[in-house]
């Protein structure tokens, strides 16, 4: 659904007419607005789930009010300049607000100084910025979550799995040894997540031994070959594997099938994200765990937001808005919780 040119394509068409100018004018109402939203990579899973989200609040968003709203999504495929590039473009094409899902997370210079001299408000979301950038400008937001709160959850999901399933200490040492996925370097989920899962675990009480960890970029293909070296590395020794995200936790699970390794012999193996695969992952026992990064509270969230700046601009009713971000909690998924679980949904917007 995410388009690759630069010029402004559009991906989803809500409404039958464009409009011309940015914000909204305060002697007549309102009709349709624009809303640009550029993602560092379309093929990322969770950012692609929380886009399918996002335009659905949209399409609810107008039925509900008679405005008309146009959404366009562009791939900035890995490249801040393209990202860059896209945000000119959406401007002159006249979005009423844009959202960014940054390349890079520490140079959204270029952005913000060109949304400013063009007054277009925007919203950062899931990639975030350092404070002394988002206040910039009184019109930068960010949509996320506070990635400290996935951490523990997947560290108090390995720790209950180690003490309840003896089975899981395979050498029976009594000490937990594993390996990490880690995500992008520079991330804020990929450091954190892995600080807080590893501190909860001891905390809990596990004696942990780190064997090794890998950078798999959120990437399944690249988790497959990177646990692919660890198994030949540390073979039965790897008895958790906790995983940044969903996704390389199922590339680790790959590489356990490639190599014809019963399923009873795998090493505990937990993500973040909660996405469709990793659910069912978690649903039929080859993940322990994992934990729900809400997109769909996200894309509600950044939907809600937009809407209001490109309207009245009354964004103090939002409730969920803390001074300029709005971050929803994560939930911790566990096997004997997946089955009933389903996603919380837009609750309250
Ligand atoms: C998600 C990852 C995703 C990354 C992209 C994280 O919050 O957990 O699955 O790849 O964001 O920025």
């Amino acid at each position: 659904m995410i388009m690759k040119k630069r010029r402004v394509l559009a991906a989803v068409m809500l409404g039958m007419l464009l409009i011309t100018g940015c914000g909204p004018s305060k002697e007549q109402p309102v009709k349709n607005i624009k809303i640009g939203i550029s993602v560092y990579d379309q093929y990322d899973t969770f950012v692609g789930q929380m886009m399918t989200a996002f335009n659905a609040y949209a399409t609810q968003k107008q039925e509900e009010t008679g405005i008309t709203i146009n959404v366009e999504i562009y791939n900035a495929s890995g490249s801040q300049s393209t990202q860059n590039e896209q945000v000119e473009s959406m401007i002159e094409e006249g979005c009423n607000v844009i959202c960014i899902n940054l390349v890079d997370r520490t140079d959204p210079t270029t952005i913000i100084d060109t949304a400013e001299k063009n007054n277009v408000p925007v919203i950062f979301f899931n990639r975030e910025l350092v404070e002394e950038d988002l206040g910039r400008w009184d019109k930068l937001y960010y949509v996320g979550a506070e990635a400290f709160e996935s951490g523990i959850m997947e560290g108090e999901l390995a720790a209950e799995a180690f003490h309840e399933q003896e089975e899981l200490d395979k050498n029976r040492d009594g000490i937990f040894q594993y390996i990490v996925l880690e995500g992008e370097v520079g991330h804020q989920d990929s450091i954190v997540r892995t600080e807080y899962s590893v501190n909860t675990m001891i905390q809990k009480g596990v004696s942990v031994e780190k064997l090794g960890y890998a950078i798999a970029n959120w990437n399944r293909a690249q988790a497959q070959t990177k646990m692919n070296q660890m198994l030949e590395q540390y073979g039965s020794q790897i008895e958790l594997v906790l995983a940044n995200n969903d996704d390389m936790a199922l590339g680790a699970i790959d590489a356990l099938k490639a190599q014809n390794i019963p399923q009873g012999d795998w090493p505990a193996v937990v993500g973040i994200d909660g996405t469709d695969v990793g659910l069912e992952a978690v649903r039929n026992g080859e993940m322990i765990g994992t934990v729900y990064n809400d997109k769909e509270g996200q894309a509600a969230a950044m939907l809600e937001l937009a809407y209001t700046l490109s309207t009245d601009g009354a964004v103090s009713s939002i409730d969920k808005l803390n001074g300029n971000t709005i971050r929803l909690p994560y939930i911790k998924i566990s096997a004997k919780e997946a089955e009933a679980f389903t996603p919380p949904g837009a609750e309250g917007y």
